[in-house]
């Protein structure tokens, strides 16, 4: 299972967090990345964790003031992108400009989407993954993948339906081991989760329990 978290901009110390996750990593088969702010990408990628950022821009080079560039991220030693979260919506053709900016960057993505209409469509364009969120179902601590199983199933279904290889995270709500357990079993490759670690008293802990039934 591939675990992502998110650390969108709660005010967590992303090192630590950053820390706790590749500590995790090295003690188990899962495999753990965290998604730092941009500006933290440097330095949550020194402490050796799979780093991701949380959005690149459809750009390239040039004038693109306040973008952010993909081959920036990548510098800054990201592996791979988040593109069209729940928090970060785009157009479809900003999503594809994305998902063309990450490749040429040699960064992984994972394109998401709220349902599994728009998990085929996000398929469509060829990232390395997509993760179906449930909008409603994030930072609430209800885990998608017990409160709306249908959505993840479905996810997979329209992600297997297109051309090429698409594997499906879920996310929104999940908080433990049982919940990723039970994605795995409606066919999900991962989770993406934020809240559950990024707002835990003990992040290490918390991973701990996540990846604990694996
Ligand atoms: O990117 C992860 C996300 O949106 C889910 O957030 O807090 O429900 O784990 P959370």
């Amino acid at each position: 299972m591939f675990v992502l978290v998110n650390l969108k901009t709660y005010p967590c110390d992303p090192v630590e967090v950053a820390e706790a996750v590749r500590d995790v990593d090295r003690e188990t088969e899962a495999t753990l990345a965290v998604a730092p702010q941009a500006a933290h990408i440097e330095r949550v990628a020194e402490t050796g964790v799979e780093t991701w950022a949380q959005h690149v821009d459809p750009i390239a080079h040039g004038s693109n003031t306040g973008g952010t560039l993909a081959e920036t991220v990548a510098d800054a030693g990201a592996v791979g992108t988040l593109i069209n979260h729940s928090e970060r919506r785009r157009r479809l053709a900003d999503i594809d400009g994305a998902v063309r900016a990450a490749d040429r960057a040699d960064l992984e993505t994972v394109v998401c989407a709220n349902n599994p209409a728009q998990i085929g469509a996000a398929a469509a364009l060829g990232p390395d993954r997509v993760a179906v969120e449930p909008p409603e179902l994030i930072g609430t601590g209800t885990p998608v993948s017990t409160a709306d199983p249908d959505i993840v199933a479905e996810a997979v279904s329209a992600a297997a339906g297109v051309d090429g290889e698409v594997s499906v995270l879920c996310g929104a709500g999940i908080t433990d081991g049982e919940d990723v357990l039970a994605a795995a079993d409606l066919g999900a490759e991962g989770v993406l989760l934020a809240s559950g670690v990024a707002k835990a008293d003990d992040p290490r802990e918390a991973l701990e329990a996540l990846v604990e039934p694996l």
